[in-house]
């Protein structure tokens, strides 16, 4: 037993070291959470290891020549060379660019892996790392996952021989019984999308070490503040960024990060040779972004245990799904492994009627695709981001017209209770007091 934990492995809130002075209900840390140093990284100047330090410190010196606390944006497509055979270190921005460097070199090194790399958008990300793989090869993916990843697998890379098969990834024993002899990577979402089941890391990761298969882990939901799945067996992480490293609805970003440098190279050659790269005016706004990603990522956990729980209590509400609730499934697999339950949760209605209604109704929370933000947003996955998904596979796993997932925003969670009630109260007939 290690300390902070307790007899199952589970990391309980008075034995564990916050990065923040304030602990909120609902967030917890655990003794992963300090971050690998990386010594060619002006970033880790100093003794700090707090995540919460690291983001705000993004790119502080590293603008030697003007000591510019906000690293400049670097717009150049093409850098002179200063002789024959010579270089700046930059040649081509395709290839590589100064304001991504220190974006590159931030995802790397709050992931705790070798290599970031940043993309043009999540499926960008995707993409490229498909395309390390080759005809004939398996992969087993999360079936609980975002409709776009389904449909660039099924309706594009399947056309190239890369075939897909979906698994319950919260099954250890599914996914194990899953792998053939083709099966070359495992691609797991963790909280799962829209259902938010909950994948063990550590276990999956020692099965793919077992079978020699590539462990790669979409953290777009949890972010390295509350997950940090190379620590915990994974071989790359993909993220849309523009989710909640972004964090305000205004970019649209993807990251790849590698854990050993070998990967990340094979990764970079891919994203170079193919050119999905991130401009240097959004590589700003990211690094802009990633430093209050450790507070919001705290108020976000915290406002969505509150409206989860709340809404727990309608009458209207059928089933809550949120990983911070002590029902859920993966309620003590979450705090063993997360510093935080995250944002996002999703709800089903009792009534058909009502998920239509509720969307008009509602004020606040803006009916509108996309998660993440500071701006409370909400979705029908069914006819949303899970569309692609075929009808009786959707009904399968629950994702039904009843389904609604809710990403909480920074707003104060009284208002967004207040909004829900008013919708909720408008549709049961009931007046509505203050
Ligand atoms: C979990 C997850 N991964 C990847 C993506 C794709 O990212 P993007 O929309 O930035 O291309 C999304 C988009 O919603 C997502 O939710």
């Amino acid at each position: 037993m290690r300390v902070g934990e307790d007899e199952d492995g589970a990391f309980t809130q008075q034995n564990v070291k916050s990065p923040f002075s304030s602990l909120e209900k609902g967030l917890f840390y655990a003794p992963e959470m300090t971050l690998r140093r990386k010594g060619m990284n002006l970033m880790s100047k100093g003794s700090c290891s707090s995540l919460a330090t690291r983001s705000v410190q993004i790119g502080v010196g590293r603008d030697e020549q003007t000591g510019g606390i906000s690293f400049p944006i670097y717009p150049s497509a093409t850098y002179r060379h200063p002789g024959v055979g010579e270089s700046t270190g930059y040649d081509y921005t395709r290839s590589g660019n100064p304001t991504r460097d220190v974006l590159e070199d931030a995802l790397a090194e709050l992931e705790g892996g070798a290599r970031g790399l940043a993309f043009s958008s999540g499926m960008a990300a995707l993409t490229t790392l498909f395309l390390h793989f080759s005809s004939g090869d398996q992969l087993l993916v999360s079936e609980d996952l975002y409709g776009g990843t389904y449909r660039v697998l099924d309706q594009v890379f399947a056309k190239f021989g890369l075939q897909a098969s979906y698994v319950d990834t919260t099954s250890v024993a599914a996914v194990d019984a899953a792998i053939t002899g083709q099966t070359r990577a495992l691609l797991i979402e963790t909280p799962g999308n829209p259902l938010l089941g909950v994948a063990d890391i550590r276990a999956l990761g020692e099965l793919c070490r077992c079978h020699d298969i590539l462990f790669v882990v979409d953290n777009t939901f949890l972010t390295p503040i509350l997950q940090r799945p190379l620590e915990l067996g994974a071989d790359v992480v993909v993220h849309s960024a523009t989710k909640y490293l972004g964090g305000h609805s205004d970019l649209c970003a993807g990251a790849l990060v590698a854990k050993d440098a070998e990967l990340g190279e094979r990764l970079y050659f891919l994203q170079n040779s193919t050119g999905a790269i991130l401009p240097p005016q959004d590589c700003w706004l990211l690094i802009r972004s990633l430093k209050t990603l450790p507070l919001r990522m705290e108020r976000h956990s915290a406002s969505a245990l509150q409206v989860a729980s709340w809404l727990q209590e309608q009458p209207q509400v059928e089933k809550v799904y949120y990983p911070g609730l002590p029902e859920h499934p993966g309620h003590l697999l979450t705090k063993r492994q997360n510093a935080g339950f995250g944002g996002m949760l999703s709800f089903r209605l009792n009534d058909p009627q009502l998920a239509e209604q509720l969307l008009e109704r509602l004020q606040l929370i803006s009916f509108a695709e996309s998660l993440g933000g500071v701006e409370s947003l909400i979705t029908l996955p069914a006819v949303q981001t899970h569309a692609d998904i075929p009808a009786a596979e959707r009904e399968r796993l629950g994702i039904c017209n009843r389904l609604l997932r809710l990403s909480v925003g920074l707003e104060d969670p009284a208002d967004l209770i207040a909004d829900l009630q008013q919708a909720l109260n408008h549709f049961s007939g009931r007046v509505v007091h203050g």
